[in-house]
């Protein structure tokens, strides 16, 4: 059957009392039909529900973290992003680096682009401001023996530093577009300023996006994107409201492949 067909049919979990519980619904998955043959017919799963802040994250990160701009909801669900180091010109002249990961990528404009949304960029920032004066960045990609020196960029964020330098990288200058790139990442693609905009008005975040202008590629990448030197993803400080811990932390991730799919 072509396409992916999901039938499902929600019952409430009945109380022995006959009440119904009020945290979860099981969901009966009757048929699974993708186009990667995967079928779990007649399981049963449990899901609990969140709609409100759990009382359980009172007083966690994931309460205090609002503060920083972060939604609680961020928490429970763990979704991943795409984590890259975005380098620009400083007006100094100086390389600016920052880490970056709520992020996407897309082809748009019928076929005729390749570009980045960055989903949320702080508006106080070296990499806002340098957009907006050279109107060019470079995404560098990190395998996860330089996730440290990357992070580095963070400590050394002064205007007068050169923070590729500093953090132990190194600067090459990048081919089309007026921005540095990172010598060792082993993806750097090269990007010009398109638009902005704010996802609700007054935020002091901004999405931004980036048309890649094209992009240097190691070939140890194109051979084994899903082993050790693939693009790495964030997965930023996940909570579970039902077993909180005292502290947690982020994580880098990688990818692994689980399901293989030709044309669709
Ligand atoms: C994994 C990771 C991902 C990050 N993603 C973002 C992001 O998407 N947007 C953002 O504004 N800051 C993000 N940050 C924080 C910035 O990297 C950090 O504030 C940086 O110092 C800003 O540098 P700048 O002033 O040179 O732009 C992230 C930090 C880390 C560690």
């Amino acid at each position: 059957m072509a396409g992916n067909l999901l039938h499902v049919e929600n019952n409430r979990i009945g109380k022995s009392d006959g009440r119904l519980a009020d945290k979860s619904t099981t969901v009966k998955i009757l048929a699974v039909d993708s186009y990667t043959g995967f079928r779990t017919e007649g399981r049963k799963k449990m899901k609990y529900q969140y709609k409100e802040m759990p009382e359980s994250m009172r007083g966690t990160y994931g309460e205090f973290a609002k503060n920083f701009g972060f939604d609680w909801k961020e928490f429970i669900m763990g979704i991943p992003t795409p984590m890259f180091l975005v380098t620009t010109y400083k007006s100094n002249g100086q390389p600016n680096a920052t880490m970056q990961s709520w992020a996407g990528f897309t082809s748009a404009n019928h076929g005729g682009g390749y570009y980045a949304i960055l989903c949320s960029v702080n508006k106080g920032g070296h990499l806002y401001q340098s957009l907006h004066e050279k109107k060019a960045a470079v995404l560098n990609f990190m395998s996860s023996d330089l996730y440290k020196a990357c992070m580095k960029t963070i400590q050394n964020n002064q205007f007068e530093t050169d923070e590729i330098t500093s953090s132990g990288l190194t600067v090459e200058k990048a081919s089309w577009v007026e921005a540095p790139m990172v010598a060792e990442c082993f993806m750097n693609l090269e990007c010009r300023y398109l638009w902005e905009k704010e996802i609700v008005p007054g935020d002091d975040h901004v999405m931004i996006c980036l048309e890649v202008a094209g992009g240097h590629i190691e070939k140890d990448y194109m051979e084994d994107m899903f082993g050790g030197k693939g693009v790495l993803y964030n997965v930023h400080y996940p909570i579970d409201p039902e077993d909180v811990k005292e502290k947690g932390c982020d994580y880098a991730a990688a990818l692994r492949k689980v399901n293989q799919s030709c044309e669709y």
